[in-house]
């Protein structure tokens, strides 16, 4: 049976579906089922499930499906097929991709009764940053092509919510309007595609630290574009039309080292880019420069070997993200839900270990957490949420993650995330 029609089953008439309408219904007319309904925890995810069933009284709708397993699906319609191609498309045959999502259908979570889990509290901190839940934006590039508004759209959503983002250096828009848009007190980590001119490195790093990103996440495995059959079918790369460039093209680094500024020669400042940051690789010794000019907290993103995490580790580097680029890199590689444990039980007690690739709903969170991830980042999803809607579209996506998966943690017996371990999985221990 597919993910989409058990979804659909569960929603179906039935007793257990009939008595949570009412909760919800009751909880809001503040009738004694108010007690069933589900207690909010702070800031209450849950009740976004109460919000929907009590506006369908009034006969309106979500903007669109709370099955985010479905979004990559609709949204195509709402995408040119280029822009479609790259945010849904794959490394190679798509091998890496399948298997992130067939990594968390393998693992099943074994729900705990009588637990008390009525008041719950996702808030969590990783590397001094605080958020509501152990959920981040991850990195997601070019979002122009998804949305006029783009990074700003997916910045004011999750700022709405408390949810930090990871701002692409791939951003449309530049750092500092992003931040202008995140708000003065939203909480934001900036991805670096390392560049190989180091005064361009500097001066990016000192724009995000001067606009309030805190932490600095090395994306490690995208140093040259994989092999993407959707792209290349369609010649579609966004980067060599000047889309996706905006934080090198308002760089000062950067223009200074141009004839003319990209707005009157766009075609030479991509010229000077692209080959700056795509097809140089780094290497380990190489962490020590960036280390001398960033000095919050690092992050590596793109880990799937233990002896890679032991080797940031060793490099003094404060997190990971233990991830394959949602598949969009190596075909044929690990899937990350399966790299997780491994490097948990290598570094866990040495540095932060963050997942991403494949988080589809709450359960996954909790999979991901429960295999000892301390968050985790979701990239897709938000983006086909744009494509839907704008900010409301990543609104509308985030608050259906966080309503699943705070229902989801409460229903398996879990007041909090660090209550979940391997022992809340089939066969964990
Ligand atoms: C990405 N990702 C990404 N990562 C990064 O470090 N910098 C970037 O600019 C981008 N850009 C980007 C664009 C698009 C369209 C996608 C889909 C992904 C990878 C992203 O941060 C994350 O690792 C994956 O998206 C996680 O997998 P899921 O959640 O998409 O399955």
């Amino acid at each position: 049976m597919s993910e989409a029609s058990e979804t659909s089953e569960a929603a179906g008439p039935g007793a257990e579906a009939g008595a949570e309408a009412e909760a919800a219904a009751g909880a809001a007319a503040g009738t004694a089922a108010e007690a069933a309904a589900p207690a909010p925890s702070a800031p209450g995810f849950a009740n976004y499930q109460n919000d929907i069933y009590l506006n369908g009284l009034d006969g309106q709708l979500p903007p669109f499906t709370t099955d985010l397993t479905l979004l990559g699906a609709s949204a195509r319609e709402h995408l040119d097929p280029g822009a479609f191609g790259y945010l849904a498309g794959a490394a190679g045959s798509g091998a890496t991709h399948r298997a992130n999502r067939e990594a968390f259908d393998r693992h099943r979570l074994v729900p705990r009764m009588l637990r008390g889990a009525t008041q719950r509290d996702l808030t969590t901190t990783v590397l001094g940053t605080r958020m509501p839940a152990p959920v981040l934006l991850a990195p997601v590039g070019v979002q122009s092509i998804i949305h006029p508004d783009g990074e700003l759209a997916t910045a004011r959503a999750a700022a709405s919510l408390g949810v930090p983002i990871v701002l692409s250096t791939a951003s449309s828009h530049t750092i500092e309007e992003v931040a202008e848009a995140s708000g003065p007190d939203s909480a934001r980590w900036f991805q670096l595609y390392w560049p190989n001119d180091d005064d361009v490195c500097v001066s990016i790093l000192e724009r995000a630290r001067r606009a309030g990103f805190t932490t600095l996440v090395v994306t490690l495995d995208t140093w040259t574009l994989a092999w993407r059959p959707q792209d290349l079918d369609q010649s579609y790369l966004p980067f060599i039309r000047g889309i996706g460039t905006a934080v090198p093209f308002s760089d000062p680094a950067f223009r200074s080292a141009l004839e003319k500024p990209p707005e009157d020669d766009v075609i030479s400042a991509v010229l000077r880019w692209v080959p700056m940051f795509t097809g140089t690789d780094h290497s380990w010794d190489q962490l020590a420069f960036l280390r001398e000019h960033w000095d919050g907290p690092i992050v590596l993103k793109g880990v799937l070997h233990p002896d890679d995490a032991r080797k940031a580790a060793d490099a003094g580097m404060d997190g990971i993200v233990v991830s394959n680029h949602g598949g969009r890199q190596v075909d044929g590689a690990i899937a990350s839900l399966d790299a997780l444990p491994g490097i948990v039980e290598a570094v866990g007690d040495r540095l932060e270990v963050l997942f991403d690739s494949g988080v589809r709903t709450g359960s996954d969170v909790l999979k991901a957490l429960a295999l000892g991830a301390r968050a985790v980042l979701v990239g897709r999803p938000y983006a086909y949420g744009l494509a839907h809607g704008g900010e409301d579209g990543v609104r509308h996506v985030l608050r259906s993650l966080l309503a699943d998966l705070d229902l989801t943690l409460g229903l398996s017996g879990h007041r909090t995330p660090a209550e979940l371990s391997a022992g809340s999985l089939q066969g964990g221990v």
